[in-house]
């Protein structure tokens, strides 16, 4: 790949250069799917770099609706191969059910699927370790109780299971009794209790990730090999900028790195090999999960966003906090990830509401911050300063180019454009692959 290719892969909201980034600004939610399956249509290889069943990407197609928690979603597309990188944290039985029930819905997903050789497990006592220590703590983080936390607590601390380790069983063996082990002592300290036939759910666990294990592949190279060959890469992020383990507003954040950085320690590339990095937010904010919202609306704006904007999570099916766009957050997440493009989804949303606010700062007893504050329980206390523009109050469900949307749209994208400095190539108008405006 020469140097010409570098930053030119957004151009015209489609991808020219060969790998391209694309990855949450917010606090997830923010319609990654639907830019991810467009995107596909162009690439050869989209990978998954981190999180895992955690996530919930929801493509429509025709009238079907397709919701992905761990294969990339551009497995809905033909013949595009899909990997999941070292970086995302696999639960077997869920990959494996997934995996048969995108079978089942005539999709072919034998010899398209990869996983990374070095990817951990999260096995069964990870998923009721995340329940026993969110209901056995004052300060609840609201997981979405899939085991994420634990499984790369394990992880970091050198004692998971990796998809490798399937090639020696009696290894397997040995990690698993000692996680079993681990996990009882930890849930005992926590107050709590292991409880079920934990034999039964792991031996379940191991036959799944024993057929996992068949589709072990060095993603890295996979991706490197591919874009040396003129191939195209989408790198797909789940969760988004303010849950990043190191960046979000921890603690109330999920344990993995969600920003761009983690895309290339994730999947096994070096950084230089992407070329860019578009950012998607939601055309206003949502959040499901404790922790701060600073722009979140009164009771009465959130019950009308939430059904307006169908905000309820696509893992748990908990109702999501709405607010207003929060410029703040948006050019922070431009900054941590050397955004260079940015995916505006869900403007029809906006499309019957009179005045729209945007946040441009914060008010703080120490004065007006304009950068997003490290710290997490000052970022609960400052007042957003709203800027208001006017609505449109008419449809955009149908509009195909900028030229064809109501000038008070245009005038707000420009603004989100001017505060957060990144171009928008992509606006996503409806839930239909056909309802986007490439830029
Ligand atoms: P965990 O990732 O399940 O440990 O959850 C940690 C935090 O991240 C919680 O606030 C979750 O609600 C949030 N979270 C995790 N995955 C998603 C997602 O896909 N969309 C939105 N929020 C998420």
């Amino acid at each position: 790949m020469g140097l010409s290719t570098r930053n030119e892969a957004v151009s015209d909201g489609r991808i020219s250069g060969n790998c391209m980034v694309v990855l949450g600004c917010q606090w997830g939610d923010e319609g990654k799917g639907k830019i991810v399956d467009v995107l596909a249509e162009d690439v050869h290889v989209v990978a998954r770099f981190q999180g895992g069943a955690n996530a919930g990407h929801t493509v429509h197609v025709g009238e079907d609706e397709f919701i992905l928690h761990q294969i990339p979603s551009g497995i809905i597309h033909p013949e595009k191969r899909c990997l999941l990188g070292n970086g995302v944290v696999v639960d077997a039985i869920g990959f494996c059910e997934e995996f048969d029930g995108l079978k089942a819905r005539g999709i072919v997903v034998e010899g398209r699927v990869g996983v990374s050789q070095k990817a951990h497990l999260v096995m069964p006592y990870h998923r009721l370790l995340d329940q026993i220590s969110e209901d056995n703590t004052e300060q609840k983080i609201g997981t979405t109780g899939r085991g994420i936390g634990p499984a790369y607590e394990e992880k970091a601390g050198r004692k998971g299971i990796r998809v490798s380790d399937f090639a020696h069983p009696k290894r397997v063996a040995s990690l698993v009794e000692e996680g079993i082990e681990r996990a009882r002592r930890r849930a005992e300290f926590l107050g709590g209790e292991i409880s079920g036939d934990v034999d039964a759910m792991v031996d379940e666990a191991l036959q799944a990730a024993e057929r996992l294990s068949g589709l072990a592949t060095d993603t890295g190279l996979e991706i490197l090999n591919a874009v040396r060959s003129g191939k195209r890469v989408l790198l797909e992020g789940a969760q988004g900028t303010a849950l990043d383990l190191d960046h979000g507003t921890y603690p109330f954040v999920t344990s993995s790195n969600t920003t761009a950085g983690g895309a290339a320690t994730g999947s096994g590339i070096g950084p230089t090999v992407i070329d860019a990095v578009m950012g998607v937010v939601k055309a206003y904010t949502t959040r499901v999960g404790n922790g701060p919202l600073p722009t979140g609306f009164e009771p009465e704006m959130d019950e009308k966003f939430r059904q307006l904007g169908g905000e309820f999570g696509a893992t748990t099916g908990r109702p999501r906090r709405c607010g207003w766009f929060d410029a703040v957050l948006a050019r922070y997440a431009a900054r941590v990830n050397g955004l260079t493009g940015l995916a505006v989804t869900k403007l029809d949303v906006l499309d019957t509401v009179p005045e729209i606010s945007i946040a441009t700062s914060y008010r703080t007893q120490g004065g007006d911050v304009h950068e997003f504050p490290a710290d997490t329980w000052q970022l609960g206390e400052v007042e957003p300063v709203y800027e208001t523009l006017p609505g449109w109050e008419s449809s955009t469900a149908d509009a195909r180019s900028l030229e064809d949307l109501p000038s008070a749209a245009r005038r707000y994208l420009d603004r989100i454009e001017e505060l957060t400095e990144t171009p928008v190539q992509m606006v996503s108008v409806g839930t239909r692959r056909r309802q986007i405006i490439r830029v």
